[in-house]
Formats: C-alpha cells, sequence, structure tokens
C-alpha cells in the first residue's frame, strides 16, 4: 500500500482492531487529547500529532511483552508513512526501543505518556474525582510519593521535560489542559 496522510478514522478504526481494553483506550484518547493541545499551542499540525498520539499502544493489549515490535509492521501494513512509524517508536526510548525521540512531537509523546497516568490518579484521588479543577501543584505534591500510583516512572518524564527544556510544571500544566475536553470520555469528569 502506498504511504498516505492517515485520518483520525482512520486510526480510532486500527486502534479498536487491536485494543479493546477501556482502560486503554482511555489512555489512547488522553495521549490524543494533549497532543493536539501541545500542538496547537506550537504552531504545529495538531492532527498529525494527535494521530500519532491515538495509535501509540497500538500493539500493547496484544503483545505487552513485545510492545512496539509489532506496531511498526501493522502500520506500514496500512500504508502508513515511516514518520508516523518513527514517532510511535521513539515513545519507547530506552524502554523498548532505542528509537531516540528528536523531533519536538517525538519528545512530547515521549514526556506526557506516564504523565497523563499519574494526572488521571492524581484527578481520582481527588474529593470531586474530576480533573476540570485539578491543579499542577496536587500532581507535583505525588512526585516523590512513590506509594502513589508506583507504576508511573518519573524519570521519564523528567527526561522527556529536559528534551524539551521546559519545567516540569508547564508540562503538567499543558498534561492537564489538554486532559481537560476529553474528561467525559476518560472517566475523569467527577462527580459534579
Ligand atoms: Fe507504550
Ligand atoms: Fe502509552
Amino acid at each position: 500500500m502506498t504511504s498516505h496522510n492517515p485520518t483520525r478514522e482512520e486510526a480510532w478504526a486500527i486502534l479498536t482492531d487491536h485494543v479493546k481494553r477501556p482502560s486503554l483506550l482511555h489512555h489512547a484518547l488522553a495521549v490524543e487529547a494533549v497532543m493536539r493541545h501541545i500542538a496547537r499551542k506550537r504552531g504545529a499540525d495538531d492532527d498529525m500529532w494527535g494521530v500519532i498520539g491515538l495509535i501509540h499502544d497500538l500493539d500493547y493489549e496484544e503483545h505487552p511483552d513485545e510492545h512496539l515490535r509489532h506496531a511498526p509492521e501493522i502500520l506500514r501494513s496500512h500504508g502508513w508513512p515511516e514518520e508516523h512509524v518513527r514517532a510511535v517508536l521513539a515513545h519507547g526510548w530506552e524502554l523498548c526501543t532505542d528509537v531516540e525521540p528528536v523531533t519536538e512531537l517525538e519528545k512530547t509523546l515521549f514526556s506526557i505518556d506516564e504523565l497523563t497516568g499519574l494526572v488521571a490518579a492524581a484527578a481520582l484521588v481527588r474529593p470531586s474525582r474530576s480533573i476540570l479543577d485539578l491543579p499542577v501543584k496536587s500532581v507535583l505534591k505525588k512526585w516523590t510519593d512513590r506509594a502513589f500510583a508506583g507504576g508511573v516512572n518519573r524519570e521519564v518524564i523528567e527526561k522527556g521535560a529536559g528534551l524539551l527544556g521546559i519545567s516540569l510544571e508547564e508540562l503538567i500544566a499543558d498534561t492537564i489542559e489538554g486532559m481537560k475536553p476529553v474528561a467525559e470520555q476518560i472517566g475523569l469528569k467527577g462527580n459534579r
């Protein structure tokens, strides 16, 4: 198949062919939304950033122990450009691939992937159970509390912020803002 510019509809169809678990779909939607938000802020192509955010964990449910070893062939079989494949691979840099994030898109995906999980966890322990009133400082307070959301790799997030040359505060603020428009779809609208 010749390479083309994948649409959001196509990305969603391919994703939901391979991913059924609601928590992973919520994660995909959260990452997509944050990628779109940061792309718009930077004047970048928010559709491209969003599509890559949506698809980034394509092979995780089917191959949790071989994450990102199967995604490239699936995407190529659908005619996705190498630029997209590379960006997906770069989110696993030093975790399960050796593809270093170099573009702003790649660095952003690498940085926010784990952070969306910490932000979601921080929202769920608020009285409102909502991301809509979540302050940056509530997330920062959980940073060194390793008993809280222990699966979230803080070092990766810090390394990502370093690659982007921005503060952790700014990265957290962008992640919260980006997730707000999809709060309902990802189960973080709370009880208001
Ligand atoms: Fe991943
Ligand atoms: Fe992810």
